[in-house]
């Protein structure tokens, strides 16, 4: 058997102090599995005298994980802090610098320095592996950068944050207000007291970031996604979506086009029978376009302790056997610069909700602002007015047939300047699944 594999882990918290539990407890069958023992023999985390639920006795105890990760006697540097700066940048930094391989579960970090730190990772002949950072538990990176190593990806696109699908889910299953699902997610432990990085599909956009590098082999570009956050969406939406055929989903999609690629994260329409639609509750997925392979799904728990520190464990198992691949899939130098389409020039089909005043004219200049704008609609909707308070509304539901954004917005903003509508229009984008 080879000599032992020394780890150092960074963070001891909900998903750290799971990968230390799991090292004792499945030590032998790691083992057996890697052909060499696997031992943590320096640990750092902020409090030091919290129990973790492992036995710490005989690792060396850090304050400061930097310098664990500049003087800790070990082969690899496990970063399990969170972050995209401070201590977690600065600690992984350290430990490449010292040529010692990096497993992490930290997508905010690979999101925003991912290109940089695969460079220092090359230049000091190591490897970062981050499976546990996109999606949690899923199996996302090794099928991307392994197993789909022979394909041409044209799109990837999933269910990337397992809150907002909590409450999309609740909000379409129960009937509750999207104010209502958000405190019971938080009570639940589901969202965080500040939920904006969730709900505001933030943190959707950094895993998808990750995924595109790898899905077409540029540099990560997180600063070009669109994001739009799931707050605006009502139980009309949600109603009127079911009608249609479609169920509502925060979509988080990379496509290439012929004019770049486009990212984006945003609530989507997707067709009721199509496989993503099924995926509920805090559950996670993956979806895959290729030549070879035609479409596959990944699906599964995407966050919690247990889940998340099996990915972990299968990055430290494949350093402790050798093998680690590229950490972007490509050595950083042959990486393509991104290259970006407009978001404007998005095609789809659109769901468009109005509230319209009931008077003459409305319908007119409905009609002639999707003419003017060359939009062509499938179907037009207008339930009955609500003329309970004085001048009634009736709410009007629009499909198109494809079109693009900037068209869609034209059309809109040209509606809202006629003076028929007495509320923001809603718009939804229809994404075209199987
Ligand atoms: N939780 C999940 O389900 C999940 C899923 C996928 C990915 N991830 C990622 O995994 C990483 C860890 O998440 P987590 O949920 O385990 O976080 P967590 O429970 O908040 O744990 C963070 C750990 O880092 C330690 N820490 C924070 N600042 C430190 C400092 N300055 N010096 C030393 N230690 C410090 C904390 O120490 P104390 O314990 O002493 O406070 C704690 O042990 C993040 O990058 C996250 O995005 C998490």
């Amino acid at each position: 058997m080879k000599s032992e594999l020394r780890l150092g882990i960074a963070g001891l918290g909900t998903v750290g102090a799971k990968v230390a539990q799991l090292i004792e407890r499945k030590a032998e069958l790691l083992a057996e599995r890697v052909g060499r023992s696997i031992r943590i023999t320096a640990i750092s985390a902020r409090d030091r005298s919290r129990g973790r639920g492992f036995d710490a006795d005989g690792m060396a105890w850090f304050d400061d994980p930097v310098e664990l990760a500049e003087k800790g006697e070990i082969d690899a540097f496990v970063e399990l802090i969170g972050g995209a700066d401070g201590v977690a940048r600065q600690a992984v930094e350290a430990a490449l610098s010292r040529g010692i391989p990096v497993v992490t579960a930290n997508k905010a970090l690979l999101a925003h320095h991912g290109v940089a730190l695969a460079r220092l990772a090359a230049e000091n002949d190591t490897e970062i592996l981050f499976e546990a950072a996109v999606a949690g538990g899923i199996p996302a990176i090794k099928t991307m950068r392994e197993a789909l190593s022979a394909n041409e990806v044209s799109r990837v696109y999933g269910i990337l944050n397992g809150t907002c699908n909590y409450i999309l889910t609740r909000m379409e299953k129960e009937g509750i207000s999207f104010d209502a699902c958000l405190k019971d997610a938080q009570a639940l432990g589901y969202a965080e007291a500040d939920p904006t990085f969730d709900i505001g599909g933030f943190d959707a956009a950094h895993k998808l970031a990750i995924l595109t590098s790898l899905a077409f082999g540029t540099e990560i570009s997180l600063e070009s996604i669109f994001i739009e956050g799931i707050s605006k969406i009502t139980i009309a939406d949600i109603v009127a979506a079911a009608e249609l055929g479609y169920r509502i989903k925060l979509l988080a999609v990379a496509l290439n086009t012929d004019s770049g690629i486009e990212q984006r994260v945003h609530p989507a329409m997707i067709p009721a029978r199509s496989s993503l639609a099924q995926v509920d509750g805090v559950t996670n997925a993956v979806a895959i376009d290729s030549d070879l392979l035609g479409s596959i799904l990944l699906a599964g728990p995407g966050a919690g302790g247990a889940a998340t520190a099996s990915a972990v464990l299968s990055d430290i198992m494949d350093v402790a056997g050798g093998f680690v691949p590229p950490t972007l899939g490509l050595p950083p130098s042959r990486l393509q610069p991104y290259h970006r389409a407009r978001m404007r020039a998005h095609e789809g089909g659109y769901y468009i909700r109005l509230a319209v005043f009931d008077r003459v004219g409305a319908f007119a200049s409905i009609a002639s602002r999707m003419a003017e704008n060359g939009i062509s609609l499938e179907s037009i909707v207008q339930r009955k007015a609500d003329r309970r308070a004085g001048e009634g509304t009736a709410p009007v539901i629009l499909v198109t047939h494809d079109t693009t954004e900037a068209a869609i917005r034209a059309a809109l903003e040209g509606l809202s300047r006629d003076g028929h509508l007495s509320g923001e229009p809603q718009m939804i984008r229809i994404e075209d699944l199987d």
